[in-house]
């Protein structure tokens, strides 16, 4: 949402529609990706986050609005904005009688390198993604996770300048997840501008820079800095088993209008900073609630995404 002065974004749209007959998928997106940055696309099932990022990745034309990729208008100039693209689809779809390496250099062969070229490409990107000994393996016999693993690599052999990855970390193991984002935050390093959804919050916070939240096909842009604001500070608040944690908060002289977890040994609490956790802890064992836990709820993503989610009910 803010913006280096000066820097002219990779990737720029603005006011991006499109419908499914009658469904309105995205219904007014607008996005801005800086090179060099990681952005994350945050929002619920259904909320138009892969319809969007077709769109931005040049595969899907929007009935409204208009998009800008290095410069170019895919609608427009479809292959030379496609050029400066790699998408990462949320499950690729393999040629059975194709190995690993051939299915990349095929892509290469398609973006125009020679056959040496597409090869060698092909294996280095193995290598990255740490699928060499499979490179003469066909690619339908690998696990969920090691195709996520290929998919990711087929998207960057064409070293696009802007990334869109949709879920690239579903079906990773603990490790290739570490991997993923290591390898994110060097190819922004390198300059590219990468967008990226994924459901696994707290992993998003480690590896972007900015995030878009989008709900009901509508990016919320500066509101969300007001939704940021007001998830920042919540807290929870565990009690012993048998303790009481809403009886001891109704009973506070203060008003802390806690969200009541499914037992009641467990409260949310909206803080307004730590000296006011500080102060509620102290209130609550004043009242001799026996407490185990107290703390910060999840990462800053995550609690703005439950934030989010609240006000849509
Ligand atoms: N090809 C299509 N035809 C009809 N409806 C579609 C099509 N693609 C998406 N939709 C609808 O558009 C809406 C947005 O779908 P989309 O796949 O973009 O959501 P999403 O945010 O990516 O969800 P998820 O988190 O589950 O991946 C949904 O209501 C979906 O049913
Ligand atoms: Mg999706």
């Amino acid at each position: 949402m803010t913006e280096p002065e000066g820097v002219t974004p990779a990737l720029e749209a603005h006011g991006v529609r499109r419908a499914f007959g009658a469904v309105q998928a995205v219904a007014d997106a607008s996005v801005s990706l800086p090179p060099g940055t990681v952005t994350a696309l945050i929002g619920p099932n259904g909320c138009g986050k892969t319809t969007l990022m077709l769109m931005l990745a040049g595969l899907l034309a929007p009935d409204a609005g208009t998009i800008t990729v290095a410069g170019h208008d895919p609608s427009v100039d479809g292959p030379l904005a496609r050029s400066h693209v790699g998408w990462m689809p949320d499950s690729l779809g393999t040629w059975d009688s194709l190995t690993c390496l051939e299915t990349l250099a095929t892509f290469g062969r398609m973006y125009g390198a020679s056959k040496d070229q597409a090869n060698t490409r092909g294996m280095e990107l193995l290598q990255l993604v740490h699928l060499e000994e499979f490179a003469s393996r066909p690619a339908r016999v690998l696990s969920r996770g090691q195709k996520q693993r290929l998919s990711l690599a087929r998207a960057l052999v064409h070293k696009p300048s802007v990334l869109i990855l949709d879920e690239p970390a579903s079906g990773l193991d603990p490790r290739s997840r570490v991997e993923l984002r290591e390898l994110v935050r060097g190819l922004a390093a390198q300059g590219a501008s990468v967008l990226i959804s994924s459901h696994v919050l707290s992993e998003l916070d480690e590896m972007v820079d900015d995030a878009i939240f989008m709900s009901k096909g509508v990016t919320l842009g500066d509101s969300a800095d007001a939704l940021v604001a007001a998830a920042r500070q919540r807290w929870r608040v565990t009690g012993r088993p048998g303790a009481d944690v809403h009886a001891a908060l109704s009973g506070l002289t203060r008003d802390w209008s806690p969200a009541l977890a499914d037992d009641a040994s467990q409260a949310l609490v909206q803080v307004a900073n730590e000296d006011d956790a500080a102060e509620l802890l102290a209130q609550l064992v004043g009242q001799g609630l026996r407490i185990s836990a107290f703390g910060p709820v999840g990462s800053a993503l995550e609690q703005v995404y439950l934030t989010m989610e609240e006000e849509r009910r």
